[in-house]
């Protein structure tokens, strides 16, 4: 079984999540596109979807499925987004397709956070995948001196502009063994937007696609 199939079958298992008449959140990513594609065979019994990237609302929009702003949402029952990384206590690396901080708003706004990956994202010590920050532009050679401070040996994404028109940083190089510390002493570095460490607000349910078919847990 491929990796893709693996992120497909994750991908339409979370289709039994979705209730009818509700509202969707839709994080970003090649899994996620798979559960795009199957929540268009439910486009009819939804009102919509909240997305957190304008490739992910370009591919709800070409299914007909409407696309709320998330201004307009008071809450979600539901978030299904990819992960980078994620470890047993269901604390996440995101970013790598940086839509980090849209990401995280829409989970912040949902009640249930299901986490869609395959078993190659499953690991015991986040950090190998290199942690995605997203910076001001102004701010982001302060912002790499503070983050090798703290261990990591943080690189550039060159010509990437995200969503929000800010940069990425990639972290290489940090053992993330105090997640939610970590997300918090980045955070609060003056000129980043958010770091992609979901560890506050970590996944409530992981769907893994492996070759013996989805694991929950
Ligand atoms: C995008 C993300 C994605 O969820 C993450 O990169 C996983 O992507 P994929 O499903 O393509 O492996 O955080 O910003």
């Amino acid at each position: 079984m491929t990796q893709d199939e693996m992120k497909k079958a994750a991908g339409q298992a979370a289709l039994e999540y979705v209730t009818k008449g509700s509202i969707v959140g839709v994080g970003t990513g090649s899994t996620v596109n798979h559960f795009i594609d199957a929540l268009g065979s439910m486009k009819d019994q939804i009102q919509g979807a909240v997305s957190s990237s304008e490739a992910s609302t370009e591919r709800l929009k070409d299914l007909g499925i409407n696309v709320f702003d998330a201004n307009e949402v008071a809450s979600l029952d539901i978030y299904v987004d990819g992960a980078d990384e994620i470890n047993a206590a269901k604390d996440m690396i995101k970013g790598g397709g940086a839509a980090l901080t849209r990401e995280k708003i829409v989970a912040a706004i949902a009640e249930k956070f299901i986490c869609i990956v395959d078993n190659t994202k499953e690991v015991d010590v986040l950090g190998t995948f290199p942690l995605p920050v997203e910076v001001i532009p102004m701010a982001r050679s302060y912002v790499a001196r503070e983050l090798v401070k703290l261990g990591g040996d943080p690189c550039y994404r060159q010509g990437v502009v995200t969503d929000n028109g800010n940069v990425i940083l990639d972290v290489y190089n940090m053992e993330i063994t105090e997640p939610k510390a970590m997300e918090d002493k980045i955070n609060a570095i003056a000129g980043v937007v958010t770091v992609g460490l979901f560890a506050n607000r970590g996944a409530d349910v992981v769907l893994v696609g492996t070759p013996d078919g989805v694991k929950k847990w």
